[in-house]
């Protein structure tokens, strides 16, 4: 098993265990690391699980699918690294992976 870092806005880190299989969304959910609002519980249809992956741990993350990129499109703190951590499936490659939270989720 190995962890992920989920940090702040105002850089208070989070250190959580990867459980393969699980989304990013769920694995912050249920290990209470605050900033991910989730109101669609996953469907990619409300755009508030919006993460920034670091630039580093991109590849790791896999590619955004259509409909992601789209719900994307509406984030007010989108970057380049942007992703909805629901729609991002925890593997064993993710260890030491770094991601962060925006200040707001829309
Ligand atoms: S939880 Fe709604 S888009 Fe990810």
């Amino acid at each position: 098993m190995g962890s992920i870092t989920f940090v702040e806005h105002d850089g208070k880190q989070h250190l959580v265990e990867v459980e393969v299989g699980k989304s990013l969304m769920q694995i912050a959910m249920d290990n209470g690391v605050p900033g991910i609002d989730a109101d669609c519980g996953g469907a990619c249809a409300c755009g508030t699980c919006h993460i920034i992956v670091d630039s580093k741990w991109v590849n790791a993350a896999g590619n955004a699918n259509q409909e992601e990129l789209q719900m994307l499109e509406m984030t007010p703190e989108k970057t380049p690294t942007s992703r909805l951590s629901c729609q991002i499936k925890a593997s064993d490659s993710m260890d030491g992976m770094v991601v962060h939270l925006p200040e707001f989720q829309m």
